[in-house]
């Protein structure tokens, strides 16, 4: 069966799975235990995959069978139907949902089979996101002149650029850059795919610069696909064992990494608030019923929001 990513009731049963983690990671909102949030996710998210009518493949998952007894990269999910890829994250944000903090969201990127790519068990990748100046920003340019054509693109200062870093020890060069061509620096703790997304939709955020999640970055790239935005990464491995996965899996990663490289073909992008986080409340209950709030990228349609109620389980 083909994948038609604008198919509504594909879509419903996509953003089930997501609501599903969101809903199991609520409980744990606020216990402090971040693997005890991301557990209870991914247990309910591959739940709620066994009987979705999908023929889905798990490209970007939780990591290797041997590590990930759930949603390995390779595993078959599905009742049968549209032979998807899938990328996913039960919950981007673990930490921030374990102190309760806004920011978390559980996420799936989905396109046809064959058409995301595979990081290879490398876990970060270097990311530039920006709605603006199309496909003019590069990695391959210094980030001040970055900035100089984004500002001309904008037709604002540079000095009133905002730009999204995270903030770890390997992105302070780019925080200093940033800062030192006069531009403002929005820092951001966790969640690298709640800010790309503002990135690529240019909400409070004119760009997303820095080195993050490679699975966060598959994810992200349907998303900025279907938002009209404009990406570009490069796998970053940080150590000399994650160096030698990508070798042994013939995976360079000194090369830019286009969008279409990312995501070769139209995909569906769908993300469900675990705590407060891109415009959405975090479950709620609401006259005995949890009530989440979701929303859904596919790129035909406008972006849209899914508000459902689910039975409590006592
Ligand atoms: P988790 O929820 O999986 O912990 O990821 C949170 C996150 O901030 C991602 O959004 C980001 O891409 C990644 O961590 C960066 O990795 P690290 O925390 O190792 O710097």
């Amino acid at each position: 069966m083909t994948f038609v990513p604008s198919d509504r009731a594909l879509q419903d049963h996509l953003v089930r799975i997501t609501e599903r983690a969101a809903v199991a990671a609520r409980d744990l909102v606020g216990s402090g235990d971040k693997l005890a949030v991301d557990g209870a996710a991914v247990r309910a998210m591959r739940r709620a995959f066994a009987s979705a009518p999908v023929a889905a493949r798990i490209v970007v998952g939780e990591g290797e069978k041997d590590e990930a007894p759930m949603l390995y990269g390779g595993e078959m999910l599905g009742t049968g139907g549209p032979e998807i890829d899938v990328a996913v994250d039960p919950v981007d944000g673990t930490r921030l949902a374990a102190e309760a903090l806004p920011g978390s969201v559980a996420v799936m990127a989905v396109a046809r089979r064959g058409a995301l790519f595979d990081p290879a068990n490398v876990f970060y990748m270097e990311k530039l996101i920006s709605l603006a100046a199309g496909a003019t920003l590069s990695l391959q340019r210094s980030l001040t002149e970055n900035l100089s054509i984004l500002a001309s693109d904008l037709g604002r200062p540079v000095s009133q650029l905002r730009v999204a870093v995270q903030t770890r020890q390997r992105n302070q060069r780019y925080i200093d850059e940033v800062r030192a061509a006069g531009a403002i620096v929005v820092p951001f703790a966790d969640g690298d795919v709640v800010e790309s997304l503002r990135a690529a939709r240019g909400e409070g955020v004119d760009l997303l610069i820095g080195i993050g999640g490679a699975p966060e970055g598959v994810l992200t790239a349907v998303a900025v696909a279907a938002s009209g935005g404009h990406m570009q990464a490069r796998l970053s491995p940080q150590t000399a064992g994650e160096r030698d996965r990508a070798d042994a899996a013939g995976q360079p990663y000194g090369a830019i990494l286009r969008l279409d490289d990312l995501v070769a073909s139209p995909g569906v992008f769908v993300l469900t608030a675990v705590t407060d986080a891109a415009g959405l409340a975090a479950p709620h209950v609401v006259d005995g019923a949890v009530v989440t709030e979701s929303i859904v990228i596919d790129g035909v349609a406008e972006p849209r929001t899914v508000v459902r109620r689910h039975p409590m389980v006592p």
